[in-house]
């Protein structure tokens, strides 16, 4: 059987199962170049096609990631710019957007028909379409990504809104999903973190992370708590509704909120908001989901949702005494909601993993051909001041230039699904070495002064280095935790330098070999079982998609080293 998901909103995508297994994903960002490229994802259909071999009309059934709420103003950074700013005039002049009202009948029909038609005209029969509701989705990604099928599993989902709806409380159990309850738009706490990122200046759907960056620098200043208290008041919970909130007056609600918290935050310093709303929304969403296991009594929760791609919430929700297993969906934002949509048409054959959660390793895109590795390579190779070798062994001298405390950049196998790159798309270094910030930094990634980078760490050593992991599970880049001191120096540039905790990818050799054998090498060389792994992008651009980008990013770059399949691309001096 082969189902597909497809997200044609905000940072759409395309995934297939097949007999119960995600076999291909893949965000149209990667083929368009666009970050977070929203719409139909024509693109990265038919790479997807292309790929496995197969045609629309092979598939058994497709399903559209949001039933009746279909914003086509999501496409782009510039159209969400602008409507943002929208949100933030007086009501009358306010253009209809996630303010609206639900859509008339007549028009939910029109556009999912118009929608329909794009799979159409590609060969996929109209009765094999159907239209998923959008929280639904969000909570089929992480139940089946799960895999844990033998218990009742609490399943919530929470973001800025989708379908009318904020959050949803769903009960997952014997490969179904119940639900129990639904936080209308009105009422988002996700909005409220986009809202801010507008107001300091950044893009929303797309910079909250930056905020959650510099938060830890101000989160013991008074200042960060008044905004706290100030957030606070907006919105309540409520006796009688042990499983939702409100916002706590009408003047509040769905985009007064914006024009509320314009005014209140005027004159505050960014440092202060960012902490404040950091500290907010850990503080409420912990105490959301504790309610709900107290109320459901189900101590196992899975979570998807733009909200929890909030590393430093999902640290302390690992951390809460009342939860007895975390997991949360990987690149939570709408872009895995066609993984979600392509499991549940198949629900019923979803595989569970004795050893792992049932998705697995997450290198789900396509893997170029060797014919456009070559044609990369040999332009290379004719280049003056570059030099292209075959390597007997790339993996031990990839090792061995990191070890030597040289900067790396690594394109191999198939391409990572989502926003973080797991070691075939990265820049890797030396992550005990301060000055490796800087000259990554410098070379390529231009981040904003204050964002840490992360690091990889193999699997077999990562209790050792992260504080409470005993036991734990985080292969991609999902949790946070707390460095123990005595790895602080070792980790320091992959570290966040203000709280010392990071962002692991917890690397099992069994999902990349290659990645993990670098990484056990470079401990062989430096008695360090870690190593930094940032994306290989320019700075703005989705993480390179061909061989061909990943030598241009590389040329057009300060990198000196590229490893390609087993060749390693050098700048000379
Ligand atoms: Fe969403």
């Amino acid at each position: 059987v082969k189902t597909l998901g497809i997200v044609d909103g905000h940072s759409a995508s395309v995934a297939l199962v097949e007999d119960g297994r995600v076999t291909f994903a893949l965000q149209e960002e990667r083929p368009t170049r666009e970050k977070n490229r929203g719409g139909f994802p024509g693109a990265a259909l038919s790479v997807l096609l292309e790929t496995q071999q197969i045609a629309l009309g092979d598939i058994d059934q497709i399903g559209f990631c949001t039933s009746y709420y279909f914003n086509t103003d999501l496409s782009g950074r510039r159209a969400i710019l602008d409507m943002y700013r929208s949100a933030f005039v007086p009501t009358e002049r306010r253009r209809d957007w996630i303010e609206g009202v639900a859509p008339a009948l007549g028009d939910i029909k029109r556009q999912q028909q118009a929608r329909t038609s794009k799979v159409e005209a590609l060969g996929a029969a109209a009765s094999r379409v159907s239209f998923l509701e959008h929280h639904f989705c969000h909570a089929c990604t992480a139940y089946y990504s799960c895999g844990n099928f033998s218990e009742k599993v609490l399943v919530l989902t929470c973001d800025g809104q989708g379908d009318m709806s904020s959050a949803s409380v769903f009960v997952g159990e014997n490969r179904k999903l119940r639900k129990l309850h639904d936080v209308a738009y009105q009422h988002s706490v996700g909005q409220l973190y986009s809202y801010v990122t507008f107001l300091l200046g950044f893009v929303p759907l797309e910079h909250e992370y930056k905020l959650m960056g510099m938060a830890p620098y101000s989160e013991r200043a008074a200042g960060s708590a008044r905004i706290r208290d100030l957030f606070q008041r907006h919105f309540a919970f409520s006796g009688s509704d042990p499983l939702g909130w409100s916002r706590t007056s009408p003047d509040s609600t769905g985009h007064g909120l914006a024009r509320l918290i314009e005014g209140e935050l005027r004159f505050a310093r960014f440092d202060e908001i960012a902490a404040g709303l950091q500290m907010f929304v850990e503080d409420f969403v912990c105490e959301w989901i504790e309610r709900v296991v107290k109320h459901t009594g189900v101590h196992k929760v899975v979570l998807s949702g733009g909200i929890f791609m909030n590393v430093k919430l999902n640290k302390r929700l690992n951390e809460m005494a009342c939860i007895s297993g975390l997991f949360v969906a990987p690149s939570c934002g709408d872009e895995s909601n066609s993984i979600g949509a392509a499991y549940h048409l198949q629900c019923s054959t979803a595989r569970a993993e004795p050893n792992g959660p049932a998705l697995g390793p997450l290198y789900l895109g396509p893997e170029p051909s060797q014919a456009l590795a070559s044609a990369a390579i040999k332009r290379a190779t004719g280049m003056p001041g570059i030099e292209a070798a075959q390597v007997a062994d790339p993996d031990a001298r990839c090792a061995a230039l990191l070890s030597d405390g040289h900067i790396v950049a690594r394109f191999a196998g198939r391409a990572e699904f989502g926003a973080r790159a797991l070691g075939n798309r990265s820049i890797l270094a030396r992550p005990d070495k301060w000055e490796m910030v800087t000259r990554i930094n410098q070379a390529i990634k231009q981040r904003d002064f204050w964002m840490p980078f992360a690091p990889s760490i193999m699997e077999e050593r990562a209790a050792e280095v992260l504080v409470g992991y005993e036991g734990g599970y985080s292969p991609y880049m999902m949790l946070a935790f707390d460095v123990e001191p005595s790895w602080h120096d070792r980790l320091m540039a992959a570290t966040h330098p203000y709280d010392k905790t990071c962002r692991p990818q917890i690397v099992r050799r069994e999902w990349n070999s290659s990645y993990h054998s670098i990484i056990r090498q470079f401990c062989d060389l430096t008695g360090i079982p870690a190593i930094l792994n940032t994306s290989f992008n320019l700075h703005g651009y989705p993480i390179v998609d061909s061989p061909a980008e990943a030598l241009d990013v590389f040329l057009q770059s300060g990198l000196r080293h590229l490893v390609m399949g087993d060749w390693l691309i050098s700048k000379s001096d």
